[in-house]
């Protein structure tokens, strides 16, 4: 016999729910399954009102986040037979307002984007006739890790600080940051780091870690998060013996 498994999904329809609420779905079960398709499934074949947010299939663009059985999870890298015999409950992302069922309204996460200038700022303008910028491995180590970040949230989700105080800049911007400020060809740390100091900064974290163990990406945010408190601490302390704009 065919086997099958319960899906609970919670609902948020502005138009008509006055709250969220969860709404069983039953649909056919295999092996190979993730719980992105068993969405699709649902969308397909049950019920075309689902709205969820996906693209690429193999976590690679970070749109399918979102918590499964409690945990923050990419839908496209979980797997049926994980959670087998269920039921699944699928949920949108914790600490996030919901727009539509499991889609998360993302602007707070896009405005502290922005903040950390996720991009290279030159130390001095340079001309296309000076040619490319090198860099050694033990350079290009110092970032790489933290530049797999597919911006998912779901170090969001898991952040206990984040979910008391929405101001922190949170785990994954932190790390972003921390990828051009440890890339060599960047001048744009003293910038960045009045961010990583300030109220909002890295000083809220309390080092729970359950950012890094939930990233697909394997970029370990809270690592970035703690170097990044050092480097805050010691440019404090460094203030009070260097004369005023002697930091480098
Ligand atoms: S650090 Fe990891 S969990 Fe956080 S947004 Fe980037 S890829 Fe996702
Ligand atoms: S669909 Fe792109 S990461 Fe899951």
């Amino acid at each position: 016999m065919a086997r099958t498994i319960t899906m609970e999904v919670l609902r948020y329809r502005p138009e008509q729910d006055a709250e969220p609420v969860l709404q069983t779905y039953e649909l056919p079960f295999t092996d190979d399954m993730s719980v992105l398709q068993a969405l699709l499934h649902i969308k397909d074949e049950l019920d075309e009102t689902l709205s969820f947010r996906w693209s690429c299939r193999m976590a690679i663009c970070g749109s399918c986040g979102m918590m499964i059985n409690g945990k923050p999870a990419l839908s496209c890298k979980t797997f049926l037979r994980d959670l087998y015999p269920g039921p699944v409950r699928v949920e949108a992302l914790n600490h996030f307002p919901i727009e539509r069922d499991l889609v998360v309204v993302m602007e707070d996460f896009i405005d502290k984007l922005e903040r950390i200038q996720p991009y290279i700022i030159p130390k001095a303008p340079r001309t296309l006739a000076q040619g490319e910028y090198l860099q050694t491995p033990a350079e290009l180590e110092k970032y790489e890790q933290f530049s797999s970040c597919i911006n998912c949230l779901l170090c969001y989700a898991a952040c206990p600080q984040y979910g008391l105080n929405p101001d922190f800049v949170g785990p994954g911007a932190l790390a972003l940051l921390h990828r051009y400020n440890a890339d060599s060809r960047d001048g744009g740390a003293a910038q960045r780091m009045e961010l990583v100091a300030a109220e909002e900064g890295v000083f809220n974290c309390t080092a729970v870690g359950y950012c890094s163990e939930v990233c697909p990406k394997h970029v370990d945010p809270a690592n970035a998060v703690n170097q990044n408190k050092t480097t805050a601490a010691r440019d404090y302390f460094l203030s009070f013996l260097m004369p005023k704009g002697g930091k480098k």
